[in-house]
């Protein structure tokens, strides 16, 4: 029996995990959000005052590392050493650090085993930035979701903001920020950010959320 593997790349805030999210729940199969794996290593490295980019302190981490993700009606749970830290990597301190960490190839191999492995042995929706290119190559599936960085920083500040967080940035400082992260994920060596030729681009800079969703679920190759 073939897999359905739906794989969504795209830059920060461009609605990727929302959409990747409402499609594997329609078709009733597994979300995995590989950023929040990247998150988890991120947080490892901070919370061991190792600088993410810096491969040195990094490598000796990896190991006695074990990054995790449950399904919990839909959502994803991200477990890091067995403890549930879903919440605690959802801070710009960790959104760069996990970009930062995201160059190291040793790190990209580890998360690359355990996210093709997942893909193995689950129908799944995969989001991430080199899900189409790099995990699972040979899927029909492969979309591009993408949004102007202005539209994507204005996403990403009201999320925050209406979290009670973050109250104290201006849409510029955000901006700059994922325009930072999208360099930093699109020019690295190993298994960068790019658009794939064979992918499906959605652009959701002036798109609803739910028409995101249609065009995706209109393009899905059973
Ligand atoms: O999807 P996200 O914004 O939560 O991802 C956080 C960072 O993790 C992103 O800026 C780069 C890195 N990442 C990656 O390098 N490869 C992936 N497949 C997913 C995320």
């Amino acid at each position: 029996m073939s897999r359905i593997n739906i794989a969504i790349d795209g830059p920060a805030g461009a609605g990727k995990s929302t959409i990747a999210r409402a499609v594997a729940k329609r078709l009733d199969i597994l979300y995995l959000d590989t950023g929040a794996m990247y998150r988890a290593m991120a947080l490892k490295a901070l919370r061991k005052g190792v600088s993410p980019g810096n491969r040195g302190e990094v490598l000796p981490l990896l190991p006695d590392t074990e990054i995790t993700a449950k399904n919990d009606g839909g959502a994803q749970l991200t477990f890091l050493d067995g403890e549930d830290v879903s919440r605690l990597i959802r801070t710009q301190e960790v959104s760069k650090g996990a970009s930062d960490i995201g160059v190291i190839p040793e790190v990209r191999v580890k998360l690359a085993e355990l996210q093709r492995a997942i893909a193995r042995e689950n129908d799944v929706v995969m989001d991430g930035r080199d899900i189409c290119t790099y995990i699972m190559p040979d899927t029909k599936n492969k979309f591009y979701v993408t949004a102007s960085v202005e539209e994507r920083a204005r996403r990403r500040l009201l999320e925050l903001n209406a979290r009670g967080e973050y109250l104290d940035y201006t849409l510029e400082k955000m901006r700059d920020e994922i325009a930072a992260r999208d360099h930093t994920d699109s020019t690295r060596d190993f298994a960068p950010l790019t658009l794939p030729p064979d992918a499906i681009v959605i652009d959701t800079t002036r798109m609803s959320v739910e028409s995101a969703i249609e065009t995706l679920m209109n393009h899905i190759r059973l």
